[in-house]
């Protein structure tokens, strides 16, 4: 073989392979780690949280009572909107949810498994910010997951922190 040849062959292989990878990559950023997934309408932590300043806590209420943050129904979103920007097409098409009484059918972006214990309720006592475990969401146009959420990542903040029984298998699983 002719070195010309196994050039083209090497960059053949190399083309294949980068290929393979490029169609590997977008497989998985689309249906197994979609961890920025498009909402049924175009939601902006960026407009609200930051450039508006709109606390966490107004829209995430239960952050401190109870197991999930949980998202805002219609209502509270209406409470601005009903006033707010009502001549764009996002808003008309939040309204409409409004006036057909249908929750919005936001797509969940953080999903831990079921055997799983978390709550956020003892975190955000502990004086935790929400941004160590979700980013920047002040300055996101559309939420993203940022933290892996595995296992190793829980314990590597216990032991950070000495959480007291923060490695120890039941703190975490039922
Ligand atoms: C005006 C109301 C509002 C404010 C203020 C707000 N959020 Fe949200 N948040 C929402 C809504 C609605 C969703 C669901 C839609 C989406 O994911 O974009 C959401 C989703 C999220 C999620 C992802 C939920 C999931 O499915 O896993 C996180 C994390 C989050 N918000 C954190 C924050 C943090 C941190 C702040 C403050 C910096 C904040 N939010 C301020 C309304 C709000
Ligand atoms: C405390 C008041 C407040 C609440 C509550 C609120 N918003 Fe907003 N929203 C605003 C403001 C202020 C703007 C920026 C308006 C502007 O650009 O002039 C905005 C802008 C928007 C826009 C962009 C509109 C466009 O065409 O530029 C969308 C979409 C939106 N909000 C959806 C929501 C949804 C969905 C909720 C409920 C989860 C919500 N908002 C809750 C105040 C609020
Ligand atoms: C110690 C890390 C940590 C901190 C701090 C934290 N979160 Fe979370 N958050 C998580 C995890 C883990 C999940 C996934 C929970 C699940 O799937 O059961 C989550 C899920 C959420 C969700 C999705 C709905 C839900 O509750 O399942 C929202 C909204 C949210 N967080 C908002 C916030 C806000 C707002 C703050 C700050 C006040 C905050 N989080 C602080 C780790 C954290
Ligand atoms: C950024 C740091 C941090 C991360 C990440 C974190 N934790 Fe924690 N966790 C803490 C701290 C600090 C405490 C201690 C709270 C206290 O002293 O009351 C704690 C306490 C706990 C507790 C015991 C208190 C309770 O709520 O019953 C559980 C369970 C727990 N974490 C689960 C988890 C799980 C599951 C994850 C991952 C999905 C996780 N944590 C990720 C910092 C973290
Ligand atoms: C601080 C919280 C925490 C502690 C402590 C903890 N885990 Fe986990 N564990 C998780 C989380 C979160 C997941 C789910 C995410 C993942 O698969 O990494 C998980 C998943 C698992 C899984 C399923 C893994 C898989 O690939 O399906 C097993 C098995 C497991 N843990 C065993 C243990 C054992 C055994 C211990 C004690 C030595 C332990 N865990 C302690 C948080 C914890």
């Amino acid at each position: 073989m002719k070195v010309a040849d196994a050039v083209k062959q090497i960059i053949g292989l190399a083309v294949v392979g980068g290929a393979c990878f490029v169609i590997g990559y977008a497989v998985n950023i689309t249906y197994f780690y979609d961890r920025t997934p498009v909402q049924p309408i175009e939601f902006s932590h960026k407009i609200h949280a930051g450039d508006n300043q709109i606390p966490c806590k107004y829209c995430h209420l239960y952050v401190e009572r109870s197991r999930v943050s949980g998202v805002p129904n219609v209502q509270r979103c209406m409470g601005c909107h009903k006033i707010i920007k009502t001549d764009s097409p996002l808003i008309q098409k939040l309204t409409a949810y409004w006036d057909n009484k249908e929750p919005i059918p936001w797509v969940k972006v953080h999903n831990l498994p079921d055997y799983v214990r978390f709550t956020h309720k003892r975190h955000i006592k502990a004086g935790l910010q929400c941004q160590e475990c979700h980013g920047d969401v002040a300055s996101m146009s559309r939420i993203t997951k940022v933290s892996s959420l595995k296992m190793g990542w829980c314990l590597s903040c216990h032991e950070k922190k000495s959480v007291k029984n923060g490695k120890d298998c039941w703190t975490c699983h039922k």
